[in-house]
This record gives C-alpha cells, sequence and structure tokens, in this order.
C-alpha cells in the first residue's frame, strides 16, 4: 500500500470546500494543488489546505495547469454537472485518476468519452455518490445479500429536495443548478437513489439497464418562489422554466426487475430519497420507514391490509459491518457520515493502486439517466434504449475486488467478528 497519495482538488464551491475539507481528514493524503476559475474560491480552497495541514498549496485558475503537473496521482472534482465528465476524460489523459461529484451527463457521447478514456489509459473514474454509504442504505444492502426480501421484483427512489432558493438565486450566488432548470427537462439528478438501485441489482455485472421512459410535470414551484421571495418585476417570475416540477423515470432491467426514479426540486416538501425495495418476501419503503416481510414483521391476522412495522430494528439486526466499525470508531463528517466513507473507499483505491467500489462502467450507467430521460421526456415519453457501456462484459466481468468498501457483496472476512 503507498503511503501517501498526492491529490489535486477542481471545483471549490460549496461542496468542494466541504469534501476538501473531509479528503484533508483521509489517511495518506496529501493536497498540494487546487483550483477553481473564480480566484477567490480556489484562493479559499488553498487556506482550507494551509489550516488543516500547515502546508502550502498551490493555486490554479485553469485546470489544464493542475493536470499538466506531473506529481499528482490523482484528481478530485467536485465542479458542476455540465464540466464533470470532460476534466474526468482530461485527467485519465493526463495520467492522473479521477472521483467527480454526482450530476447527471450532459450527451451518451460524453459517458462513452470517459469509458474509453478509462479503458485506454488504464486510469479510473469513480462518482463520489455517497448515498451508497449512507447507514440506511448498507444495511438493506446486507438484507438483500441475505435473501431477506426474496428475489428483488422493483425498486423506487428519487431526489426529492425543496432546492427553490438554491435553484433561484444561482446567479447571485454564482452556482450551477439554475441553467439545468431553466433550459433541460429530465431526470437532473438521477445518482442518489440510482446507485445503491444498481449496486443492489447488479447492474453491470450480471445485470444492466435496457430502455427507460421519462414524463414530466408542468412547471410552477420556480416562478411561484421568486414571486413570493423576490417581489415584483424579478425577471424569472414569469421565466418559462423547461424543467418539469416533478420528472418521473422508470427503466426497465435485463433480468425483469423495473425502476422508478422522481426529481422533485422545485415544489415545497420535506426532503426524502423515497427509496422502495420490493422482493417476492415483502419491501421497505423509507417513507414511513417502514417494513412488511411476509411471516416475519409483526403483522395483524385480521387485518386484510397487513400491516407495517417501523424498520429500526431490522436496520440494528442488519446494521452492515462497515457501519458497526464506523459506529464503534466514531462517525463524523457531513450528510451522517457517509461523506467521509466514499472519500474513504477513494483514497484507499488509490493508496492500493487498485479497482475502485464505483467505476467508470457505473458512473456511465448511472449519469447517462439524465440525458435518455431528456430524450424520451422530448418524444412524449416514449422508451429510449439503454447504451451497454460495457460493450458486453456485463454478461461475464472479471470479479468484482472484495474489501471493507466494496458494495457489490458484503466482505464479512474483512471485518473482526467482534465489531
Ligand atoms: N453528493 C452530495 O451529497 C452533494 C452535495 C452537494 C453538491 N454535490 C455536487 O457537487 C458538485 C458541486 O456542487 P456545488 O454546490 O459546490 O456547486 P457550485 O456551482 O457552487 O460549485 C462548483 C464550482 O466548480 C467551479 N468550476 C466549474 N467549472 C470549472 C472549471 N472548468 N474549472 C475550474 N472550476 C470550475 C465553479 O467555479 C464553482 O466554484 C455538483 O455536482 C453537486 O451536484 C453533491
Amino acid at each position: 500500500m503507498k503511503e501517501t497519495v498526492r491529490i489535486g482538488v477542481i471545483g471549490l464551491g460549496g461542496r468542494g470546500r466541504g469534501m476538501l475539507g473531509e479528503l484533508l481528514g483521509c489517511e495518506g493524503v496529501i493536497v498540494p494543488a487546487v483550483c477553481d476559475k473564480y480566484e477567490d474560491r480556489a484562493r479559499e480552497g488553498a487556506a482550507i489546505v494551509l489550516e488543516k495541514t500547515g502546508q502550502p498549496a498551490d493555486v490554479y485558475l485553469d485546470y489544464h495547469a493542475l493536470l499538466a503537473r506531473e506529481d499528482l496521482d490523482a484528481v478530485m472534482c467536485p465542479t458542476t454537472w455540465i464540466t464533470h465528465a470532460r476534466i474526468a476524460v482530461d485527467a485519465m489523459r493526463a495520467g492522473k485518476h479521477v472521483a467527480i461529484e454526482i450530476g447527471g451527463a450532459a450527451s451518451i457521447e460524453e459517458c462513452w468519452q470517459m469509458v474509453r478514456a478509462s479503458e485506454e489509459t488504464g486510469k479510473f473514474c469513480m462518482l463520489l455518490e455517497n448515498c451508497c454509504y449512507d447507514r440506511n442504505e448498507m444495511a438493506i444492502f446486507n438484507m438483500v445479500k441475505q435473501g431477506v426480501f426474496g428475489e428483488i421484483i422493483h425498486m423506487q427512489g428519487g431526489y426529492q429536495h425543496d432546492l427553490r432558493d438554491e435553484i433561484c438565486l444561482g446567479r447571485e450566488n454564482r452556482h450551477g443548478r439554475l441553467y439545468n432548470f431553466q433550459h433541460r427537462n429530465g431526470e437532473l439528478y438521477p445518482t442518489h437513489q440510482l446507485g445503491p438501485i444498481s449496486k443492489v441489482l447488479g447492474i453491470n455485472r450480471g445485470n444492466r439497464y435496457i430502455a427507460l421512459s421519462a414524463m414530466a410535470s408542468k412547471s410552477r414551484g420556480l416562478n411561484e418562489w421568486t414571486r413570493k421571495h423576490m417581489g415584483e418585476g424579478y425577471d424569472l417570475n414569469d421565466y418559462p422554466f423547461n424543467e418539469g416540477d416533478v420528472v418521473t423515470t422508470m427503466l426497465r432491467c435485463a433480468n425483469g426487475e423495473t425502476v422508478v426514479l422522481t426529481h422533485d426540486c422545485s415544489l415545497p416538501r420535506p426532503y426524502s430519497r423515497g427509496y422502495r425495495v420490493q422482493g417476492t418476501k415483502g419491501l421497505y419503503m423509507e417513507d414511513g420507514n417502514a417494513i412488511f416481510l411476509e411471516g416475519v414483521t409483526k403483522d395483524d391476522p385480521g387485518n386484510w391490509m397487513h400491516a407495517w412495522e417501523k424498520f429500526d430494528a431490522y436496520r440494528d439486526e442488519y446494521e452492515h459491518p462497515l457501519w458497526k466499525q464506523y459506529r464503534i470508531d466514531g462517525v463524523h463528517g457531513g450528510h451522517g457520515g457517509m461523506d467521509f466513507l466514499v472519500l474513504s473507499a477513494f483514497v484507499e483505491s488509490l493508496r492500493l493502486e487498485a479497482a475502485p467500489p464505483i467505476d467508470v462502467y457505473d458512473t456511465a450507467a448511472w449519469m447517462a439517466v439524465t440525458v435518455l430521460s431528456e430524450q424520451s421526456i422530448a418524444i412524449g415519453g416514449a422508451p429510449v434504449p439503454f447504451p451497454d457501456f460495457t460493450n458486453g462484459m456485463w454478461i461475464d466481468r472479471a470479479p468484482f475486488r472484495r474489501g471493507v468498501f466494496c458494495l457489490d457483496d458484503v466482505c464479512t472476512e474483512f471485518f473482526d467478528k467482534e465489531s
């Protein structure tokens, strides 16, 4: 294992600065270079490095200059949705492994470019989908692997997050979301739930998405928000936003499962990823924190509608060993601790010089949903075929790398029996 790895960071908005701080908390990480096209943000990044490590970091405004350095093993890229793929490709072609923040693809071509760059250079491209490492998602994955839900038939999830202020104030805050909502209409943020769903379904390893269709509602939420909060005469009050308030996407898998994704960010609502896992023995639903397992959960025998039970006790019983260990060591960092886990997985792959748990085929397939949903919506919800970014390898892939951060199986052999 390498003792240290040298990582450049490109993109220092709110997320970039938060992730930089956490990255510096991972063992063996050195950040000698940071970059943002806004100088004040790039300098803030360098200040974080100095504060946390006592070491200076070089500041770049042009990411090509950062990539030209020969002393970097990798790059972390929390930039905007439409820049991740091209920076990832340039990074791999400059000889660096890369981790990109989440978002959807703008074209199928850019997904292929990532795949080809990774295959041709031998550098990996990992999507930093932190929700794959959330405590609930990992417990559910453990339950699936133990057959608790039987054979999986159907899954649901979504990004359901009231982001009206963040979207509408995009120009004032120099934030990237607004322009996407103005000009695009699709499942703009698919991976928070599609990541965990894809790992449960074995996508790219014996299974794959074969087609999707999507529909979008009308758009009203953002106009209502600006009218209320920005006052009369504000230029977005009557702006014809393209993005529908609720976008629903349905995917079908080669092995017959179906998946429904919901994108819902411009209406008032509490946060939920709406996770649902349904198999031949029962189902889990995030909304309601509810589970029903035939013959297992407490049921009311006289009630033909059956009864839900709270999920909490099941989560404790089926806690993923990574989380058992993490809770003993002390959970820390953003988003309930999952940010630190996904970064630790990235750093572990760099230090071992081994495949990451989310690889370029996962990255391409999960991100592709955005552009495919835009295409489907544009043609009235008609199904569109899903590319096979593995070029047939999904049928018979080389085995995945087992380890503490593995997302393709629960690798109990890496954990103490006690934990
Ligand atoms: N996984 C999560 O839980 C989570 C949470 C928040 C944000 N995110 C994702 O993180 C990413 C960043 O989010 P944010 O809120 O910080 O966005 P942001 O728009 O505030 O920041 C993006 C930064 O990237 C910089 N950038 C863009 N193109 C660049 C280029 N070519 N060269 C150098 N810098 C460039 C911008 O100047 C900006 O400072 C997004 O993809 C977002 O969806 C993920």
